[in-house]
């Protein structure tokens, strides 16, 4: 087989960003954010032709604005953008405070706003109670945990995956921490908050790489998403400059 001469390679085309640059693969939560969240992108000017809520598929391709949907869990969503699965990602500060996960955070979206609160029974919500140790049920043990050991309380956690509200009431539990958005669960089973621990809203997260390699396409989505999302002007909705420190060299090196 003879030796075929590729045609040159111009400068122009070593500079134009290839389609892995500028393709990004977006973790959406499943569940209660997930129709706000198609609602922010449809504004910030994203058509998403047959995502939708109804649908049992997990993976929506939209080549026609140059991003792929992932659906998963809420709390998978960190994950699947730490280990660059996703280059982006939508979730709950309540999932990335309990988390941890090594990912930016460069966008409050503002909705999906609700609280990560300490409830107890009505009648037992007395601050005397928690001179011994107690037993709190969450599916937060981390913030938990930390909350209590910042308060000198020593507590036992019990760990749930949900309904939360169902342990003081059948005393597996003296506490739980849970969300509270309108606190209709916590009225409608006789509880009652006794601390809110942090509020929460929906967070747009970054991969570390991806902010880098696909500085571009990353960049103008926050924008556009930022638009959308009465985020004040100069607030932590820019991209750290630390963390883009190195862009263009990386760049440089991984197009030629
Ligand atoms: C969440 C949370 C509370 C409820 C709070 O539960 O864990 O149970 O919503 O909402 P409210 O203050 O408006 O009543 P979710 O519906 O996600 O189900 P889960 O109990 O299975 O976690």
């Amino acid at each position: 087989m003879g030796w075929v001469r590729r045609s040159p390679v111009t400068k122009r085309e070593r500079l134009r960003p290839g389609l892995a640059e500028i393709m990004l693969t977006i973790a959406l939560s499943k569940g209660k954010m997930l129709d706000l969240t198609l609602d922010v992108f449809r504004r910030a000017g994203y058509a998403l032709g047959s995502l939708s809520t109804e649908s049992r598929r997990l993976v929506f391709p939209c080549p026609e604005i140059g991003m792929t949907f992932l659906i998963v869990r809420p709390t998978d969503v960190p994950t699947y953008v730490e280990y660059g699965a996703a280059d982006v990602g939508i979730v709950g500060k309540d999932v990335l405070m309990e988390q941890d996960s090594d990912v930016y955070e460069p966008l409050d979206l503002q909705f999906g706003a609700c609280r990560i609160a300490v409830a107890a029974l009505k009648g037992q919500a007395s601050r005397d109670r928690l001179s011994s140790k107690i037993r709190v049920a969450t599916k937060y043990p981390k913030i938990t945990e930390r909350y209590f050991n910042q308060r000198g309380v020593q507590v036992e956690i019990i760990k749930l995956y949900g309904s939360i509200e169902l342990a003081p009431l059948v005393g597996l539990a003296d506490r739980i921490v849970d969300l509270v958005e309108t606190g209709n669960t916590l009225k409608a089973h006789d509880l009652v908050e006794v601390e809110c621990i942090a509020q929460s809203t929906a967070r747009l997260v970054v991969n570390r790489a991806s902010l880098k390699l696909k500085h571009a396409v990353v960049t103008e989505l926050i924008k556009k998403l930022r638009a959308v999302s009465n985020t004040p002007a100069g607030s932590r909705a820019s991209v750290p400059r630390k963390a883009l420190r190195g862009v263009r060299r990386t760049v440089r090196r991984t197009r030629i």
